[in-house]
C-alpha cells in the first residue's frame, strides 16, 4: 500500500507556527523602498520551518521577494525538500499573496497537496491551496525525457 508522504491539512499549532515564524520577519525586512514588509514562512514535510524577508536594493530589479529568501534559507540548510505550507505576512490592510513570480519560484518545492496562508498582523489568515494560486503551471516535469527534443 502506498502511504501518502505528505499529509494535507496543517493543524491550529502549526499554523500559529508558521504565522509567528512569518509574523517575526516582518520586523527584519530591508524595505527602504516600498516601505512593504513582507516575512514569509515555509513548512517542510518533515515539519521544519524556513524565514524569510523582503531584502530591497537601491537598484530596484535586484530586490528580493521574502518568499525567494525562504526558499533559500530551505535550500541553504536542508537541500530541495517538499513544501507542505507557506505562510506570507505583511503589515498592509490587506493580505498579500505571493507576487507572479514567486508563485513559480514556489511551484518549484510545492508538494501536491500544498496551502498557501495569507493575512495581515490583525486579520486571520486566508488559505488557497497552491495549484489554485498557479494552476496549468509551468515545471520540472515539462523539462523531462529531453523536454523539447
Ligand atoms: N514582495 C514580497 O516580498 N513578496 C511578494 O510575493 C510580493 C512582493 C515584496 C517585494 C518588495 O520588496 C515589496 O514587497 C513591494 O513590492
Amino acid at each position: 500500500m502506498n502511504t501518502p508522504l505528505i499529509a494535507s491539512e496543517i493543524s491550529e499549532a502549526v499554523l500559529a507556527q508558521l504565522r509567528k515564524a512569518a509574523e517575526e520577519m516582518l520586523q527584519r525586512a530591508y524595505a527602504p523602498y516600498s516601505h512593504f514588509p513582507v516575512g514569509a514562512a515555509l513548512l517542510t514535510g518533515s515539519g521544519r520551518i524556513f524565514q524569510g524577508c523582503n531584502i530591497e536594493n537601491a537598484a530596484y530589479p535586484s530586490g528580493l521577494c521574502a518568499e525567494a529568501v525562504a526558499i533559500g534559507q530551505m535550500i541553504a540548510t536542508l537541500g530541495s525538500r517538499p513544501i507542505r505550507a507557506a505562510y506570507i505576512a505583511c503589515k498592509g490592510h490587506s493580505p498579500a499573496w505571493p507576487c507572479g513570480s514567486c508563485r513559480q519560484r514556489l511551484n518549484e518545492f510545492a508538494s501536491p497537496t500544498m496551502w498557501v496562508y495569507t493575512a495581515t498582523l490583525a486579520g486571520s489568515p486566508q488559505r488557497m491551496a497552491f495549484s489554485d494560486l498557479l494552476p496549468n503551471s509551468f515545471g520540472a516535469m515539462n523539462l523531462q525525457k529531453g523536454g523539447c527534443q
